[in-house]
């Protein structure tokens, strides 16, 4: 993440009312925007996109939203890691400019009557696992990129299938925000940053690196299965599609998931 001096750190205006943030956002109306949308608990693979979206445009938004419907276990909703306070501090380094951090009633004033369904790509590997999984990000994405009206907006390539999705979406629907992709951040040991990783007891994090050097270092998928099992991990899936692995795992209770170009 870029690491700023205080003298030249401000802090990012946030917004929690997304009338306020809708109002305001006209009068940036003639610059262009970069946003990077997350679920907060930044870490540095967040801090890459904020660093590409601060290099490539005026100004950058960011986006904080927990978003309940992309949740298909209530459990998991609940353990997901919130740190808004040290979060906007990070923003505030990052060069950030807005902050926008909405509730659930103000980004689903519908309910979730209303939702963004897509048929193929969805349906397969973290779809097959988690039902309604990519409805739930397709539709908050859809409402997002509505809200902030972005000239370009970054993804990290650790969320493979995701990016592929979103990509898609902004191609049907003719959306004018550019989609931009990021690569994957690493810790030195080789775990791809997520924000689940705090969730990690100290026994599953020495233990997780294992995944992504079994996805790399295996030849077949059944090679990579059964490595995985072996150390320890639950293990969802491991599939090839195209020139990519991907696979995910569980490991303490947690959840992870990682792609590698073959
Ligand atoms: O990748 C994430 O953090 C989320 O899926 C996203 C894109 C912010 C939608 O909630």
């Amino acid at each position: 993440m870029k690491n700023e001096t205080s003298a030249t750190t401000k802090s990012p205006r946030v917004f929690t009312s997304l009338d306020a943030w809708t109002v305001f956002r006209k009068s940036l109306d003639s610059k262009s925007v970069g946003f990077v949308p997350t679920m907060g608990a930044l870490h540095e693979g967040h801090g890459s996109l904020l660093e590409r979206a601060r290099a490539e445009n005026d100004y950058v938004v960011l986006s904080i939203y927990v978003n309940p419907t992309q949740f298909n276990d209530p459990k998991d909703l609940e353990k997901y890691p919130r740190t808004l306070e040290s979060d906007v501090a990070i923003a505030a380094k990052a060069g950030v400019d807005f902050v926008i951090a909405p509730t659930y009633a103000q980004m689903y004033p519908d309910q979730y009557r209303y939702k963004v369904t897509e048929n193929d790509l969805s349906t397969k590997l973290c779809g097959a696992h988690r039902p309604g999984h990519f409805d739930g990000v397709l539709t908050v994405v859809m409402k997002l990129f509505n809200l902030v009206r972005a000239d370009r907006a970054y993804f990290g390539e650790k969320d493979y299938q995701q990016l592929e999705l979103i990509r898609g979406m902004a191609a049907a629907f003719f959306m004018q925000t550019q989609v931009l992709a990021c690569p994957t951040v690493r810790e030195a040991d080789g775990l791809a940053m997520s924000s689940r990783n705090l969730n990690l007891d100290s026994a599953s994090r020495t233990q997780a690196p294992a995944f992504a050097a079994a996805l790399k270092s295996q030849s077949t998928v059944e090679a990579a299965r059964e490595t995985l099992s072996k150390n320890g991990f639950d293990v969802d899936y491991v599939e090839d599609i195209g020139n990519r692995r991907y696979g995910a795992v569980r490991i303490g209770g947690v959840r992870l998931i990682d792609n590698v170009e073959l």
